[in-house]
């Protein structure tokens, strides 16, 4: 790994109308300038991210999960620009990759490609029916003559079509040679780091175009940018997991995290999402439901069901409109319309329909301890703190607020009345 990468993460990001930097807003699960980070790290140990708008706020999250990571604050009141941003920046191998923080689709894949071969810049290149916005390549027999910004450009040179996706390899003694050198004699009065191709060009080293993958090097600038680098991200990763044996029905229906796991024979029906860093070994996850941040095993949930963070599911049947919260249930079942949350529930439990764990007074969380074979009766009320030991039968209606022992039947109901022929003395016999 004798390259070093510098992702740019120092710009305002203004086009997001956001408070959140733009480099923070998540695609399936992740900040995008993680993807890129992530990206990076498969073929770099020596990472610079160039930070300025909320830097402390972006390095604090980068800071959170890389370990190594370095970080270099832009004078940007100086020097503006993508040159501006690369001012005082070094890197300790004798390559550097320059990438924008907003790629976050990018693949090992084509960083190889753009670290390959021997010239002194390897610059990526993208044809595109409608260039606007972007730097065109100037480009004769080709060699790469220079980048002119859309802002610097001549009528014809506005025609061109070939436009500079943004990353380069670069020999990384020109490198330092060339920035110093950088003006801000240009229409954005900024330090465009594009002008290093002019300068190499002129010192007559060789700078070679490497045509990109439009998809992966589009920059995200917009929340509609946002939304579509979301559905190709979330496209790759239903593929990936198709091949290593994920059934999922009716696939563009279904939301999957970019961190969740599978393993074993796991069916995904449509309209599932699965968020957060969950795991799920030979799961069947019905029509519609929600898993976040759990670890699901051997048991299928839903229709309808929705399994929150800190969740545990081993061996268990969760039926219909079934809510769990931060719960370990192992061998249990429950088919219909309950919350579980806070809760523990041993091996050949069931849970009735309409059964509460009242785990919050208002003020603090309580655990609900349920042993082995309990069965707990429909529209039971479980108020927490409570203990259930093994093999206890609580009666249907019933509201537990003391532990019940082993073996014991708990029943609290008002006792039922009947009157007589009640029906015909209100409404009059017919
Ligand atoms: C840049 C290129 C343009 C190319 C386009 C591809 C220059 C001068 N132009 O234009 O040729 O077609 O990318 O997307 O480089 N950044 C900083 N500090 C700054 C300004 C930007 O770190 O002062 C970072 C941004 O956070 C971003 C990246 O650099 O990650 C690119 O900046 P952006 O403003 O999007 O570049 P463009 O003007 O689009
Ligand atoms: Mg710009």
């Amino acid at each position: 790994m004798s390259i070093s990468v510098v992702i740019l993460a120092a710009g305002q990001g203004t086009r997001m109308k956001s408070t959140k930097p733009k480099v923070l807003h998540e695609i399936s699960g992740k900040p995008m300038l993680f993807h890129a980070i992530d990206a990076a790290q498969q073929i770099s140990d020596d990472i610079v991210v160039v930070l300025y708008h909320q830097a402390e706020r972006i390095q604090t999250q980068i800071e959170e999960v890389y370990e190594g990571v370095r970080f270099h604050m832009q004078d940007a009141q100086q020097f503006p620009g993508t040159g501006g941003a690369m001012k005082g920046v070094t890197t300790r191998h004798s390559r550097t990759l320059i990438l924008n923080g907003d790629m976050p689709l990018i693949t090992k894949a084509s960083l190889e490609a753009l670290t390959s071969g021997d010239a002194d810049i390897n610059m990526s290149v993208i044809e595109l029916e409608n260039p606007n916005g972007y730097g065109r390549v100037i480009i004769e027999e080709g060699k790469v003559l220079e980048i002119v910004e859309q802002k610097d450009c001549t009528p014809e040179q506005l025609e061109v079509k070939t436009v500079n996706a943004g990353i380069y390899a670069v020999n990384t003694a020109l490198l330092e040679r060339y920035i110093p050198q950088l003006d801000n004699n240009n229409a954005q009065k900024e330090y465009y780091l594009t002008d290093i191709v002019k300068m190499a060009v002129e010192e007559g080293r060789t700078v070679h175009p490497v045509y990109v993958a439009e998809e992966e090097f589009k920059g995200v600038n917009s929340k509609l940018d946002l939304a579509h680098a979301e559905e190709i991200m979330q496209r790759r990763i239903k593929e990936a997991l198709m091949m290593q044996g994920v059934i999922m029905r009716l696939p563009q229906t279904i939301y999957i995290d970019c961190r969740a796991e599978f393993e074993g024979e796991c069916i995904l029906e449509n309209g599932v999402s699965i968020q957060g860093e969950s795991r799920l070994v030979n799961a069947h996850i019905k029509a519609g439901s929600v898993i976040e941040d759990s670890h699901i095993e051997d048991s299928d949930v839903g229709p309808m069901g929705r399994i929150r963070p800190g969740t545990t599911l081993k061996g268990t049947h969760i039926g219909n409109f079934v809510e769990v919260k931060k719960s370990t249930l192992t061998g249990v079942k429950a088919g219909h319309l309950a919350y579980i949350g806070d809760a523990t529930v041993e091996e050949g439990s069931n849970i009735g329909a309409g059964v509460i764990t009242c785990n919050y007074d208002g003020k603090k969380k309580y655990q609900t301890k349920i042993g082995k074979n309990v069965f707990v009766g429909s529209d039971t009320q479980l108020v927490a703190p409570v203990t259930i030991e093994d093999d206890v039968m609580i009666a249907a209606g019933s509201t537990i607020n003391k532990n019940v022992e082993k073996g014991a039947l708990a029943i609290s109901r008002a006792p039922m009345k009947t009157i007589k022929n009640f029906f015909y003395k209100f409404f009059g016999a017919s």
